[in-house]
């Protein structure tokens, strides 16, 4: 998936971020929100990108769609589509990928409808701002994708409400492939609707993405959806990509003891044992640890690893991590995957607290 910075891969790249480095201004000070991050997507591939609330999945996003808030600040690094830096290109350039191109399905997508317009109406505009096609071309096209993504194209005449959460959001879902961009990027777009209509939604992405071609990147705190649904992962830590892979790589053989620790997150096969969750929380973006970020909740930080950053290296083919105790992740694995293991650093900050 990521390229080393300054060389081509022979991989067709549909989008490369490179060294991408984003800070927010906020009242309290500078919060660092991306450090050197650097994710590619091939073509027509998926590649879901996690990791715990806060440690940067949007802000990616909106960087490769260049909608960053007012406040951020990108520091360093570049971001193509395909031959195309959206960091250094006109703003009209980037206006006319964003949806033709590149769309993107967000968190909030459930009231990116308008409620007082008809479902069909919103579509037909998005077409127009970006085609020269005809209204009566245009709902016919918009009737085309919403019985595509599974809603009768007979419903385009009603209004959001009129529509269950399900449907609504494939409306959206509609509504971002409609001028059949390459790349579409979706931010937890299954959030808030219950588990049946999100299995319903990732099977109809899958679907609409061996039909269409599209790449997808899918954010999602999620491990068992990136499992069912992607090629590749991303795995993210107080804004920093720390490691990524071929999914059943990732899953199977984790090298990031973080990595390791939302693996545990997922239900037992054995049904018996519960999920363990990670002591503590990512830390404050305005005061990052030195060395390794994770080493607060880490249970096999060592006094190198709050000193020393770790690099990402190659761990398998295409697959990286940083750890700088990663030779030693195997024989840990399985100490990784007791509860006694993560009890300790519970107690450890615990103590520190007081
Ligand atoms: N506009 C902003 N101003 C200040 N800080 C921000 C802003 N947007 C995001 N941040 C901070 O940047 C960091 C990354 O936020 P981001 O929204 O990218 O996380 P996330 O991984 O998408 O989280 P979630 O899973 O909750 O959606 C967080 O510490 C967040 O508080
Ligand atoms: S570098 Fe050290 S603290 Fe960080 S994940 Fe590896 S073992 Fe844990
Ligand atoms: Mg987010």
């Amino acid at each position: 998936m990521s390229t080393q910075a300054g060389s081509k891969s022979a991989v067709p790249h549909v989008l490369d971020i490179r060294d991408l480095c984003v800070r927010f201004r906020t009242k309290r000070g500078i919060a660092d929100a991306l450090d050197h991050v650097s994710l590619s997507i091939p073509k027509s591939a998926s590649v879901g990108l996690v990791g715990e609330s806060g440690c940067g999945k949007s802000t990616l996003m909106k960087a490769a769609i260049d909608v960053l808030a007012e406040n951020a600040e990108v520091t360093a690094g570049s971001v193509y589509y395909h031959d195309l830096d959206l960091l250094a290109a006109p703003a009209e350039t980037v206006r006319q990928k964003r949806w033709a191109g590149i769309s993107m399905i967000t968190q909030s997508a459930l009231n990116a409808l308008n409620p007082v317009k008809k479902v069909g109406d919103q579509i037909v505009e998005a077409i127009r701002a970006h085609r020269n096609m005809s209204r009566k071309d245009a709902w016919a096209r918009a009737e085309e994708m919403l019985q595509l993504v599974g809603v009768d194209p007979k419903r385009a005449r009603e209004y959001p409400h009129q529509f269950s959460g399900g449907m609504r959001q494939r409306a959206i879902i509609a509504m971002s492939l409609v001028l059949s961009p390459d790349l579409v990027l979706a931010d937890e777009p299954t959030t808030s609707l219950d588990v049946i209509v999100q299995d319903q939604i990732f099977r109809k992405i899958r679907s609409l993405q061996e039909e269409l071609g599209f790449s997808l990147l899918l954010v999602t705190h999620d491990l068992g959806v990136v499992i069912e649904n992607c090629d590749r992962i991303a795995v993210m830590y107080a804004g920093q990509v720390v490691e990524e892979g071929p999914v059943d790589q990732v899953v199977n053989t984790p090298f990031h003891p973080y990595t390791l620790g939302l693996k545990n997150s997922l239900p037992r096969i054995d049904a018996v044992s519960e999920p363990i969750a990670i002591p503590g929380g990512p830390p404050d973006p305005i005061e990052m640890p030195k060395g390794c970020r994770f080493a607060p909740r880490c249970p096999f930080a060592q006094d190198a690893c709050r000193q020393t950053k770790p690099e990402l290296v190659s761990v398998g083919a295409g697959h990286r991590a940083a750890c700088i105790r990663q030779a030693e992740i195997p024989g840990l694995r399985a100490e990784a995957a007791k509860i006694g293991t993560w009890a300790k650093v519970a107690v450890k900050s615990e103590e520190v607290v007081e």
